[in-house]
């Protein structure tokens, strides 16, 4: 089981790039299984996820290689036989089930087992195969494994009873090649799902109005391979700030699209951070009195959940009260807990946390509880002068590429640690 130990107190300088998003390349991944053809995808994240759904793909006799020297991945599903995903990949990680959608559109069935992920609330899957079963896919659930075949998916029109991010890419992926047209009303409008329509579309796909409610697919008959390069990481960027603004540093942080990050942007300046934004390169000088805020998370343009357990850390920090309300997730507070040892006064009123800020944290000995959570512990801990330990850190190597190089080269001090004994 690997750690970190930090040593906290230290300002840190310099800058810190960003990588591309994870939950951009995720359902891209996937996606390139709708073609038989080469897909190249540029400057890909070395995360643990992403050698997740690269596993997932390889057990479908897709060829996956790694080019770790010129930072690409090239897959070609030429080959592409096996449909029978394995339970243990697509139970490590809940976006394995993004492969559902282009299997069934280019094969006309798959199976599959229910996924897993971060343990951060029930998270169903029946948005996706409501969906899916709208498109014409007959459905057998049994013993947590999902049987689902259609000989051709005919686009139809589907409501989804709230905007999922996995749901909306898994239809757009179904629709794809699906007979006429398919709209999904009420879908997820993230950023990154604007990325995955670009990406579909430069395949040869045709798809229209990605990044509003509404996205109309024209199935086409066949998709190419393509050259990509996903986006950046916005909750990478934002975690960076917020790390600016819990040490009291001034950096810069290269790779922000401001345009992806507005929500999280306006809150760091309602609370009164310095931030000086150039292109895609965003200053913050953390040096500054912050206020208390409220927060309230929801779907894309609102303040994204994967943003709240940092912001949590941060204004735990903040003279006066806070409020966080998370309405995306209903497990989504498990950081408390582990905040609370660090000192942290924050109460929890059911979905509601309210936070009363602190002088400082205390350094002690923490558990990532999920990747978010993770990232919230080491903002914690690079504040306080004094030595911390965060175990269960396989959670934070999901999303965070080469983490301890990055907070490094800033100056932070950050060491990973084999360690045999459980703290
Ligand atoms: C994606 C992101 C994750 C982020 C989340 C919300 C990826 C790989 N992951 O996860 O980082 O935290 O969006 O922004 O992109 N729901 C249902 N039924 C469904 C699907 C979802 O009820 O069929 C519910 C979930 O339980 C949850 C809410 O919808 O409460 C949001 O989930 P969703 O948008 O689907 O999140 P993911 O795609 O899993």
């Amino acid at each position: 089981m690997q750690k970190f130990r930090i040593k906290g107190g230290l300002p840190l300088k310099g800058e810190v790039k960003v990588s591309s998003a994870k939950n951009s390349i995720l359902p891209i991944i996937a996606a390139t299984i709708l073609c038989d053809d080469e897909c190249i995808i540029e400057n890909f994240p070395m995360l643990e996820d992403v050698s997740v759904i690269c596993d997932v793909l390889k057990s479908l006799n897709v060829n996956v290689q790694m080019d770790n020297d010129n930072n690409i991945l090239k897959i070609d599903g030429r080959n592409m036989d096996s449909l029978n995903l394995s339970e243990d990949l697509i139970r490590k990680m809940r976006a394995s089930f993004l492969v559902l959608g282009p299997l069934l559109s280019r094969f006309g069935k798959a199976r599959i087992y229910m996924p897993g992920g971060c343990n951060i609330g029930l998270r169903p899957i029946d948005l996706h195969l409501k969906g899916l079963e709208a498109l014409g896919a007959d459905i057998s659930i049994k013993d947590g494994c999902v049987d689902i075949s259609a000989r051709k998916l005919k686009g139809t029109n589907i409501y989804l009873d709230f905007p999922s991010v996995g749901a909306t890419e898994n239809l757009i992926m179904a629709g794809a090649l699906a007979d006429g047209v398919t709209i999904i009303e009420n879908a997820a409008k993230e950023p990154e799902i604007v990325d995955l329509a670009i990406f579909i579309n430069g395949m040869g796909g045709d798809i229209e109005g990605a990044g509003s409610s509404k996205i109309v697919i024209n199935g086409v008959k066949k998709l190419k391979g393509i050259r990509h390069m996903p986006i950046y990481d916005r909750i990478e960027a934002g975690t960076y700030m917020a790390l600016a603004a819990i040490t009291k540093s001034k950096f810069k942080i290269k790779g922000v699209n401001e345009d992806h990050l507005r929500a999280v942007i306006s809150k760091f300046y309602e609370m009164g951070l310095d931030i000086t934004i150039n292109g895609t390169d965003v200053l913050v000088n953390g040096n500054v009195d912050l206020k208390p805020i409220n927060i309230k998370t929801l779907p894309h343009p609102g303040f994204p959940t994967d943003m709240q357990p940092q912001l949590m850390s941060l204004l735990s920090l903040v003279s006066g009260t806070s409020t966080i309300v998370e309405t995306i997730f209903e497990n989504r507070f498990m950081h408390v807990m582990e905040l609370r040892r660090m000192g942290a006064n924050i109460s929890i009123h059911d979905r509601v946390a309210v936070i009363e800020g602190i002088e400082k944290f205390i350094p002690s000995r923490v558990k990532a509880t999920d990747l978010r959570a993770g990232a919230a512990l080491i903002l914690a801990a690079l504040s306080c002068e004094g030595e911390s330990e965060i175990t269960d850190i396989y959670h934070i190597d999901r999303g965070y590429s080469q983490i301890e190089n990055k907070l490094r080269n800033l100056g932070a001090e950050i060491f990973r640690l084999t360690d045999k004994t459980s703290i």
